[in-house]
């Protein structure tokens, strides 16, 4: 299947609201989304001027994205991942990964020189980190927080 990747921009918050709800919905998180609440959240930190997303879209439409915010500190531009979801039709087919070293990519062409994330401890997401060579930098009794740092890199 042709996949492309876009920057994700305000015309593609709908559809981005509903692979959220499909998502988070769904196992292993069974969250409770409306598709007003996942585009009001999302709309909000779309809204803000730190806001970096991008969309993966198929034949159908955004099959996923993945979003977050840019800073800079002390010279050092690095990128939080808020949100990477995958539409659940189209999970554990590698677009994830495909998604996330695309972005990753982008983001370095841009000057970010670390992502970081965070996550429930002992979830799918978490593997799914890992294996992306995010490495743990703190965690508490239910949450993991991540971090990839271009330095670092091999
Ligand atoms: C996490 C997520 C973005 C990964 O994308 P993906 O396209 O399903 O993953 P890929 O096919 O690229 O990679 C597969 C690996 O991701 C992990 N993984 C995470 N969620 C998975 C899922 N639902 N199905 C299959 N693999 C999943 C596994 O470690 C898997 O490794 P394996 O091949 O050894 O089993 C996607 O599954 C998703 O949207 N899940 C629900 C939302 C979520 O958890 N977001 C992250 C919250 S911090």
């Amino acid at each position: 299947m042709e996949m492309r990747f876009e920057p994700m921009r305000a015309g593609d918050l709908v559809a981005c609201a509903e692979v959220f709800v499909e998502a988070f919905n769904g196992a292993p998180w069974n969250e409770s989304w409306t598709l007003d609440s996942a585009r009001e959240f999302l709309g909000k930190l779309m809204a803000e001027p730190e806001f970096w997303g991008l969309c993966l879209r198929g034949e159908q439409g955004i099959i996923g994205f993945l979003c977050g915010r840019i800073t800079v500190k002390g010279g050092e531009k690095s990128f939080f991942c808020v949100e990477l979801c995958i539409s659940p039709d189209f999970q554990g087919q590698k677009y994830g990964s495909q998604l996330f070293e695309a972005a990753r990519q982008l983001l370095l062409d841009e000057g970010v020189s670390s992502i970081g994330i965070g996550t429930d401890k002992n979830t799918p997401a978490e593997k799914f980190y890992l294996r992306h060579g995010l490495k743990e930098t703190r965690a508490t009794e239910t949450d993991v927080y991540m971090e990839w740092r271009k330095e670092n890199a091999s």
